[in-house]
This record gives structure tokens, sequence and C-alpha cells, in this order.
């Protein structure tokens, strides 16, 4: 649709969760920064974190340690110059968010609590409020934005449509659809030297996830429509504890973090025993997806869809002073954790891969940046080691500031042209292809794979091609966008003939290095997706 209204900013940051916040208040010393974000600034996936920030600052930790955790956990597909920026970059973002308000949980000692979680050999989890840390981020955050008004302009309840364009091929702003009142309602434009995408996650794509409604890919279909090139989509991270709320629960489901299992609990059996210990060396706390693996194998062999966790021998007094967000979502559900086992089953709770980037967040667009979970920095290889993600939204939003600061310098990038007509105009899809999207994803391109399931995934979802719509309404492109970001992740699961990292194929149960030692990337225009 035409625009009906234009704003213009050196730089527009799409996304308010912690790659876009710190995105923006860093991109704001290179120019005027514009910030859009799709619901209320706190909506997003950001909020919603347990465990923590994974970041060398423990005594006798290094990045090193914290840099073989992670190449471990990717299982061979990790861009390790990437990994090696983020684990040594690390320490100094978390002691800028502090500088920008964050509160952190410390020990009797007045020190850092850091906390334990899969795949770590090192406490090295910094957390706040227990089980909050991601409230707390983004509350210091916002706190911060608040700060600026002047210098940050806000755009909220506003869904960006597309990328513009100039005759060269650089971005020249975006395409949004706002849904409020006065002068900016509608569909609008924004014209920028600068787009930087940190829209979240996709988990909505799957029936059942931890991530928020929100979170229904839209800067990888931006991305995908836009040409740009997108990577590893098929390592889709499960998280193996999540509450089991019954058969056919959908939607955001509640998360039991990982750092519950740090603080010693384990999984069982339907016989009550432990299994974990026997499977891997570092049992209960073994890399997420090894974990997650090892749940659905136990539970179908029982002929069951979910187990259990026990922390019976927690007592109250740690749950609450722990975990209180948990304990009080465990109690909302009718669960005493510490008289009853807690029913688990994983569910979505990741995406590692997403749109392609450098190691300053430059996406194969020129002007076109992407941080955090929408981004596939090659961080987290087939498998992102548990609280990198929030690490990684502080470190690659940083790079892309200062980044910024030299394309906008007298030295840098060429400012983008008039922006030109797109050629391939989006086909808007019926709201009720989400619902219909999820089922034909969850059906067959979930925690199990095989080439007939992801096969018949891949007619359904070409199918739901035919239910246009339109009204160019916010849940329409919504749908649209998980529609397409689905049909590029079940084909990138559907060439990977092996099991690696969280990709599991039932067809394919060996890892292939000779053949797939290598990261998937695909552009739509290339692809036809
Ligand atoms: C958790 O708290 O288990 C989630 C941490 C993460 O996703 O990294």
């Amino acid at each position: 649709p035409e625009p009906g209204w234009t704003a213009y900013a050196d730089t527009v940051v799409v996304g308010s969760g912690i790659a876009g916040l710190t995105a923006a208040l860093a991109a704001r010393h290179a120019g005027s920064v514009l910030l859009v974000t799709k619901a209320r600034l706190s909506d997003g996936s950001t909020r919603w974190a347990q465990g923590g920030i994974a970041a060398a600052l423990g005594r006798g930790d290094t990045p090193e340690a914290h840099l073989a955790d992670t190449l471990t956990a990717g299982a061979g597909l990790c861009d390790e110059a990437a990994v090696r920026a983020l684990v040594t970059e690390g320490p100094a973002a978390v002691r800028r968010l502090i500088d920008r308000g964050f509160k952190f949980d410390t020990a009797e000692d007045g020190r850092m609590s850091l906390g334990r979680e899969g795949g770590h050999h090192a406490d090295r989890i910094v957390h706040a409020g227990g089980d909050a840390t991601g409230a707390e981020v983004s509350r210091a955050l916002l706190a911060r934005l608040d700060q600026l008004p002047d210098e940050i302009e806000v755009i909220d309840h506003a869904l960006v449509l597309d990328l513009l364009t100039d005759a060269d091929g650089r971005a020249a702003g975006i395409t949004l659809h706002v849904m409020g009142e006065g002068a900016r309602d509608g569909v609008g434009a924004i014209r920028s030297r600068a787009v930087v995408l940190a829209t979240g996650g996709l988990g909505q794509v799957f029936n059942a996830t931890t991530n928020p409604a929100v979170a229904t890919g839209d800067g990888v279909a931006l991305a995908l429509r836009a040409g740009a090139k997108v990577a590893d989509l098929e390592f889709v991270q499960f998280h193996p504890t999540v509450l089991w709320l019954g058969e056919g629960a959908r939607g955001q489901q509640p998360l039991i973090s990982e750092a519950v299992r740090g603080e010693g609990a384990f999984l069982v059996d339907a016989k009550g025993e432990r299994f974990m210990p026997a499977l891997h060396p570092m049992a209960d706390l073994a890399p997420r997806d090894i974990v997650a693996k090892a749940i659905m194998r136990r539970a179908m062999e029982s002929g069951l869809d979910h187990l259990w966790l026990d922390t019976r021998h927690f007592g109250e007094d740690k749950w609450r002073g722990r975990f209180p967000t948990i304990w009080e979502s465990l109690q909302s559900h009718g669960i005493d954790p510490v008289r009853d086992l807690i029913p688990v089953a994983p569910a979505e709770h990741y995406a590692s891969g997403g749109v392609l980037t450098d190691a300053y967040g430059h996406t194969s667009i020129p002007g076109l940046y992407a941080c955090g979970e929408t981004a596939c920095t090659g961080v987290h290889g087939a498998n992102r080691l548990a609280s990198n993600s929030l690490l990684e939204g502080l470190v690659f939003a940083e790079r892309i500031g200062s980044d910024l600061a030299r394309a906008f310098g007298p030295e840098g990038d060429p400012a983008p042209g008039e922006p030109v007509a797109d050629p391939r105009p989006a086909v808007l899809l019926s709201p009720t292809v989400r619902g219909a999207t999820q089922q034909a994803m969850s059906a067959g391109a979930g925690v199990l794979r095989s080439a007939a399931s992801l096969g018949s995934t891949a007619r359904l979802l070409e199918e739901l091609r035919e239910h246009t719509d339109t009204q160019p309404r916010a849940e329409a492109w919504e749908a649209t966008n998980l529609q397409q970001v689905a049909v590029a992740l079940a084909a990138l699961a559907g060439r990977r003939e092996e099991t690696r990292g969280s990709h599991w194929r039932e067809d394919y149960p060996k890892t292939d290095d000779a053949r797939w030692r290598v990261r998937q990337v695909l552009s739509a225009q290339a692809d036809g997706c």
C-alpha cells in the first residue's frame, strides 16, 4: 500500500527488546534515531527471559572458557571470530548495562551472584530479581530511554512492513502500519540512512513456544522479501523444560528456567527415575539440545508426551527466594513444587538462525543491519548456549552503534537516494493462515523431523498461499510473515540431511561432517521462497 505519511531519521531501529533498545542508545551518538515497536515498548521477548546473561565475570572464569563452551554447544557451526567478539566484549557490555541502570543480584559477600546453566563449565550467569532478569533489563533500558526523549523518538503499535531501497539497492527506510490515532495512523514510511532490524524471534511459527504473541518473525520475513540473505533457520531451539499444560496447549507457554536445574533440580521419567546421568557427563546440565532430545526419547518410549522435573528437595524458602516468578507461575497452575513433580516438555524457545550479518551487524543489503534474535551473527551455530542470547543482543547492538558513527562520518558510506518502488509487492495472506501455519510446522518441522514430515509440511504451507486477503490489517501481515518464514525454515530443514545441534532428523540420525559441516544461506530471490 502507498504510505500516507513520511517521517525522517538518520537511523530507524525496529524492535524494543535488549537488542533494539541497546542499538537505539548506541546509535544516538551517530545521529537522529527513531525507534519503532510493534506493540508497547515492553511487549517483546526480553522481559520474559528468566535465566540471565552469560559473561566471564567470575573468579577463575575466562572468555576463552566461555568461547569453548559456546563452540561445543554450537556443534561445529559457530563462526569462531563472532564468538570471540561475543565472549571478549561480553563482560564490558554487561558493565555498560549496569551503568545504564541494570540491578543484578548479589551473593552474601556483596559480589555479583553468578548462576550455572546447561553447557556451561563455570558459574557465569548474571541474573536479576532471582529469575526475572529480562524484566529488569527491560525496566533499566526503558528508564534510560525515558531520559532521552529529544534524542530517541518512539513510534509504538507500529508493525514494520517492508524495506525501502534506492536505485542502487541500498536501504533507504521502511514502510510501517501504525495502529493508532493522529497524524501517523495507518500505513506510513520512515526515510533513513540506516535501518536496524531487532524484531526478535519467530516462536509463533509453532503451536507451543515460550515466546510472546508478538514473536512472528517480522524481521526475517522483511529481509526475505527485500532479498537479504538469511542463514541457519533450520536450527530452532526447543527448551527442554517448559511447563506442560496438557495436550493441545497453544501459544506462549510458561518456562521453567535452566537455572532451576543449575540449582540442583533433575529430570525423572514415569518410574520416578533419573535418566540424564547415564546419558551425558554433565547430566541434567548437558547442552540444551541433548536434554530436549533425551526427554522426547524417554517420553516416547513410555507412550507419554511429557516427563517431570523434581525440585522437592529445594524447600519453599529457596523456591521463593531464588525463583519467585516461576514459583508464582507454578502456583497459578495449581502446582506446588515443594510437594509435586513439575510436568515438563520441550517447546520452541529460540531461533539460532535469522538475517545473516557480519560481526558489525551488516546484512547483505548496504545500510540494513540486524541484531538480537532476528539476526544470525554466527555465534550460536547449530545450538545456542544458554543465556548467550541477551549477551548477543548487547554486544552486537553496541557494535552496530560504533559502525553507524563510522558510516555517517566524513569518510563514511554514501547516503541512499530516493526510494524506488518495489517490483515484488507482497501478497497478503488471511489471518487464519497463522493457526494453519503453526499446525503444519509443529506436525512436521518441530523437535523431530524427517523427509516425509518436512515434505508434508512444505506442501501444506504452499497451499496456504491461496488464502489471500485484501484488507491490509496487522493480523494479515503477521500471518503472511509467519507463513513466509515457515516456508524458508522448512526448506532449509529439508535440505540438511543429518542430525546436528537442535536439528534432529529421524531419517538421518548421525552428524555428517563430511557433507554438512557448512552453514546454509538462503536468499528468497535465488531460492524461490
Ligand atoms: C532459561 O532461563 O532457561 C533460558 C535461558 C536461555 O534461553 O538462554
